[in-house]
C-alpha cells in the first residue's frame, strides 16, 4: 500500500500539464470520483487495524498534493491564456494620458498671437539683470522706492552686484540699444519682486511688456492699439478707459482698465461693483529713456505698456488665487485640458 502511494505521488509529480485539456486529465485521473486517490482509500479497509492510522494520514497527504497541484497549475494555465489574449494584434491601443498646457501658457501665447498679427514680434532677455537695464536706463532716480530691498531680489553674480528683474521694461532697453526705429516688440517673461506670498500677491509673477518706437508716434496709437487688444482679448464688446498714473520710464503715463467681461460691466464683486478692471500700465516713452538707449528723441517718439498675465488669466478663466497658478494641482489644471 505504501509503495503505491509513493508511486502515485511520483506520478503527479510528473505529471505534464501544458493546456486545459491535460489539465482536466490530471484531474480525472487524480481527483475525480474513478481516480486514484478514491481508488486508495477504498484500498484502506484491506490494511491492516495497527496501520490504518499511518496509512489514513498518508493518503489524506497525497490528496492535499494533487489538489494543490491541480489548483496551482489551473493558475497558471488561466493567467497564460489571459496573457495570449492582451496580445491580440487587432485590439486597439491604450490611449496614452495627454497633459495639458498651464493657464498662464494659454494665454501668454494668445496675448503674443494678438500683437503678432500687428506685427510685434517677441524679444527675450535675461532674468537676472544688472542695475542699468532694471533701473537706470529706465530714468529710476537713485533714491527710487522700486530699488528698495523690499521690492527687488538682489543677487551676487561673478562679484557683481545683480538682481532679479523686476519687470521685462529691462528687455526693451536691450532691443532699444541694439536696434533702429521702427521697432515693434513684446517682451513676455518671468519677473519677481520681494512680497509676501497671498491670493493677491507673489513674489514671482509673468509680464508681458509691449514697445513701440517710430517717427511720429502719439498717444492716439497707444489707445487704439489697447483697445484693439482688448476686444481681442475680452470680445467685440469690451471698453477701455485709461487713468492718469505715474511711471519713471514714461511721460505721459495712464493705467488702464477693461470694461468687466464677467458681469458685462453691471458690476459684480470681481469689479467690486465699479464694472471696470484694471490690468496695464502705459505711457508715452520718457525722451531720457530714449537718450539712454542711443535713440534720438527729437526724432523717435514711442509708447510702451505692461501687463501681467496673472491678472489677464484671472479674468479670463475667473482664477482667485495666483498661488493656483505655482502650486501644481492636478485638479486645478485639468481644468485646462484641451484648450490650445
Ligand atoms: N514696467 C511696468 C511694471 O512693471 C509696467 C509698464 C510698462 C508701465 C510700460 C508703463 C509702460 O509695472
Amino acid at each position: 500500500m505504501k509503495e503505491q502511494i509513493d508511486a502515485t505521488r511520483a506520478e503527479i509529480k510528473g505529471y505534464r500539464i501544458t493546456d486545459s485539456a491535460s489539465l482536466e486529465a490530471f484531474r480525472i485521473r487524480f481527483l475525480g470520483s474513478k481516480g486514484k486517490t478514491k481508488e486508495l482509500f477504498a484500498e484502506l479497509k484491506t490494511v491492516p487495524n495497527e496501520q490504518k492510522k499511518e496509512i489514513g494520514q498518508l493518503l489524506n497527504e497525497l490528496r492535499a498534493e494533487a489538489e494543490n497541484h491541480y489548483s496551482t497549475q489551473k493558475e497558471m494555465i488561466e493567467s497564460t491564456a489571459s496573457v495570449d489574449n492582451e496580445l491580440d494584434l487587432s485590439r486597439p491601443g491604450d490611449a496614452d494620458p495627454v497633459g495639458s498646457r498651464h493657464p498662464l501658457s494659454l494665454v501668454r501665447r494668445e496675448i503674443i498671437e494678438i500683437f503678432s498679427r500687428i506685427g510685434y514680434y517677441v524679444s527675450e532677455g535675461p532674468e537676472i539683470e544688472d542695475d542699468w537695464h532694471n533701473f537706470t536706463a529706465l530714468n529710476f532716480p537713485p533714491e527710487h522706492p522700486a530699488r528698495d530691498m523690499q521690492d527687488t531680489f538682489f543677487v551676487e553674480k561673478n562679484e557683481k552686484e545683480m538682481a532679479l528683474r523686476t519687470h521685462t521694461s529691462s528687455v526693451q532697453v536691450r532691443v532699444m540699444e541694439n536696434s533702429t526705429p521702427p521697432i515693434r516688440t513684446i517682451s513676455p517673461g518671468r519677473v519677481y519682486r520681494n512680497e509676501a506670498i497671498s491670493a493677491r500677491a507673489h513674489c514671482f509673477f509673468h509680464q508681458v511688456e509691449g514697445l513701440y518706437i517710430d517717427k511720429n508716434v502719439s498717444f492716439a496709437d497707444l489707445k487704439q492699439t489697447l483697445l484693439y487688444f482688448a476686444k481681442e482679448m475680452f470680445g467685440e464688446k469690451a471698453r477701455i478707459r485709461m487713468r492718469p498714473s505715474y511711471f519713471p520710464f514714461t511721460e505721459p503715463s495712464a493705467e488702464v482698465d477693461v470694461s468687466c467681461s464677467i458681469c458685462n460691466a453691471e458690476g459684480c464683486n470681481v469689479c467690486k461693483y465699479s464694472g471696470w478692471l484694471e490690468i496695464l500700465g502705459c505711457g508715452m516713452v520718457d525722451p531720457n529713456v530714449l537718450s539712454a538707449c542711443g535713440i534720438d528723441p527729437t526724432v523717435y517718439s514711442g509708447f510702451a505698456f505692461g501687463m501681467g498675465i496673472e491678472r489677464i488669466t484671472q479674468l479670463k478663466y475667473k482664477v482667485n488665487d495666483l498661488r493656483l497658478y505655482s502650486e501644481n494641482d492636478m485638479r486645478f489644471l485639468e481644468q485646462f485640458k484641451g484648450a490650445i
